[in-house]
């Protein structure tokens, strides 16, 4: 798998890589480059923001610059792009990520993210050479970096292998094998700590007894979301 990430912070990503999952999928075939939208700027003195027309708060990243940056990298005119990769322009107002969107996007063999910076992207962009607008939450971060980190390493925790035990992945909170249901809990050693126990099922050695137990629970655990949302 190839994944692109444009921004214009590219060093935030030294320290993503450098953990060591991560290590592992590069080291296993995936392949992650940052590209600095700063070094493909056409215009003078490296700028690639600009003030809304209309008026408004904050800088926008122009869509000037960002073509330049994808020309630069695929050699083509990026509205060609979408219908050869997904290029996924990080936004407050994208589709939300999920485990579904998770999948999906873990089955793609190349996959481009462009960063917004400041106010987000001049909607040129999003229009004509992006496929989908994805965000990690209704809430505004300063830029699409963290929420690239976000989408990166809940893709690579689906690679066979990432884990070091395939079943942790594949039975984890909102996978289809729980239904799209929550986890249920864990417990580790000690057995009873300042006399909190751990549920007698999960030590009985009795399987069937602990899935149907896990199962109530992840239940129980939907219930209470389901409960909490919209508070
Ligand atoms: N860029 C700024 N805020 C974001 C969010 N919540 N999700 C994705 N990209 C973003």
């Amino acid at each position: 798998m190839e994944i692109d990430v444009f921004t214009l912070f590219p060093e935030w990503f030294a320290w993503f890589t450098a953990q060591r999952h991560v290590g592992n999928a590069l080291a296993d075939g995936v392949r992650l480059a940052c590209v600095n939208y700063r070094e493909h700027t056409p215009l003078s003195a490296g700028q690639v923001d600009d003030t809304p027309f209309g008026g408004g708060a904050g800088m926008l990243l122009r869509v000037d610059v960002v073509e330049s940056a994808l020309r630069a990298r695929y050699g083509v005119d990026p509205v060609e792009l979408p219908r050869r990769r997904r290029v996924i322009a990080l936004a407050p107002s994208g589709r939300l990520l999920d485990d579904a969107l998770v999948d999906e996007l873990a089955g793609e063999g190349a996959l481009t993210l462009l960063c917004g910076r400041y106010e987000g992207f001049d909607e040129r962009i999003v229009e004509h050479f992006a496929s989908e607008e994805v965000s990690i939450g209704r809430y505004v971060l300063s830029g699409g970096e963290l929420a690239a980190m976000v989408l990166c390493d809940a893709l690579l925790r689906k690679r066979p292998g990432a884990l070091g035990d395939e079943r942790s992945s594949a039975e984890e909170s909102f996978s289809a094998s729980l239904g799209g249901d929550p986890e249920y809990p864990h417990y580790t050693r000690p057995a009873e700590h300042r006399g909190w126990r751990v549920p007698e099922v999960l030590l009985s050695g009795h399987h069937e007894r602990i899935a149907q137990w896990r199962r109530e629970r992840s239940r129980e655990r939907a219930e209470r979301l389901r409960g909490s949302v919209g508070r």
